[in-house]
């Protein structure tokens, strides 16, 4: 855990778990404060705009009038007390962390489908366990899930808030003749991402399993964070080259026309992996001259081999009643393909935002500690 200390009595100051110590910027700690002056106390929101403050303000004392309670003056007269334990809290996250449990990547080897039974009423403590799960593997598959058209939006409404979209609140997933996607066919199906043509991409989807009488049509999952870093490990250059290139996706029907850009491996400013944006069936890299092409074909053969292999694939058989939920901007999904004649095929699938699951982690996690204190 990181430390704060008085260096001065006009610095206050941090030390990070790397060791790295510096002073607290003066702006950062008055933006901080949670007086009534400066805050509403009811929102949490900031009753002054931070740039308005003086770009040279600065500390004139600081002291620790008790354990973990730092009394700081400022050169604009303001006064006020800072919780130690908040600002701890804050410094230990890494910049886009969200205060959630962390991705933690695996392949073939280390990838394992458990079941977890569903209840339309969970405790807070099954909760905690399925999002910890879920926001770890980037996917959890439930049980006993009622087999009945429509009950997958009951699942989605406790994790979060439907996404609707031009498919409208679900959509069904059988083959048919007239297929307007390459879902609605018996056809196997590559892993992919959902949707890279929407903006915003949903972030979750769920699939419910109504019947299954084929002996094929397995589901198949990757971790495209796990895939991207051993492309990263064994060709830097392509990984490089995917997570600059924007490719345009575009999904057409007679009503609607939706076009995005997005790179193939989306990084944040520090190199940490955002999200994966691939299917390739629908993905159209903007006019290059052709030497800039090759690198890109030749980077996108490299991450579609590691996607397509063995190495990093699981396949299970989602019975009927059970839902699997994954996180579309880290897992690549597909389907093996499967024999109509067998039998019916029937799922439902639907979308959330991956910020439901996320607040909800943080609030079942708020509600457990006060328990445990309590
Ligand atoms: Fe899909």
């Amino acid at each position: 855990m990181p430390r704060l200390h008085v260096r001065s009595a006009r610095e206050l100051a941090v030390e990070l778990d790397g060791g790295q110590r510096f002073a607290l910027h003066p702006i950062w700690l008055r933006e901080r404060c949670r007086d009534a002056r400066s805050m509403d106390l009811r929102t949490g929101q900031r009753l002054h705009d931070p740039s308005d403050l003086d770009p040279d303000l600065s500390i004139t004392s600081v002291s620790e009038p008790e354990s973990g309670l730092y009394r700081i003056r400022f050169s604009d007269g303001h006064e006020a007390d800072l919780v130690g334990r908040q600002l701890l809290e804050e410094a230990a996250l890494a910049p886009a962390d969200h205060d959630v449990p962390a991705p933690v990547l695996w392949d073939a080897t280390t990838g394992q489908v458990r079941r977890f039974g569903w209840t339309a009423t969970p405790d807070d403590a099954q909760l905690h366990e399925w999002l910890r799960r879920f926001l770890e593997a980037g996917f959890i598959v439930f049980r006993g899930v009622p087999v009945l058209p429509g009950s997958l939006l009951s699942v989605g409404a406790t994790f979060g808030f439907t996404r609707e979209t031009n498919f409208g609140a679900l959509f069904d997933v059988r083959s048919t003749a007239e297929a307007s996607d390459l879902a609605y066919t018996s056809l196997p199906l590559d892993p992919h991402t959902d949707n890279p043509y929407r903006d915003p991409v949903p972030g979750v989807q769920l699939l419910h399993c109504l019947v299954n009488e084929t002996s094929g049509g397995l589901s198949t999952l990757v971790d495209g964070f796990a895939a991207a870093r051993a492309l990263e490990d064994r060709d830097p250059d392509a990984f490089a080259l995917l997570s600059r290139t924007p490719v345009r996706f575009r999904y057409q029907d007679e009503a609607t026309d939706l076009v995005a850009s997005a790179v193939p491996i989306q990084l944040d400013a520090d190199g940490g992996l955002v999200a994966i944006h691939f299917s390739p069936r629908l993905d159209f890299v903007p006019l290059q001259p052709p030497e800039r092409l090759d690198a890109y074909y030749r980077a996108r053969r490299a991450f579609d081999r590691l996607l397509r292999s063995p190495e990093f694939e699981i396949r299970f058989l989602l019975a009927a009643g059970e839902l699997l939920m994954m996180d579309n901007r880290r897992l690549l999904h597909g389907r093996t393909g499967f024999d109509p004649a067998e039998g019916v095929r029937h799922l439902q699938g639907c979308y959330i935002d991956i910020d439901g699951p996320r607040s909800l982690y943080r609030v079942v996690r708020r509600r457990l500690a006060g328990k445990h204190r309590g």
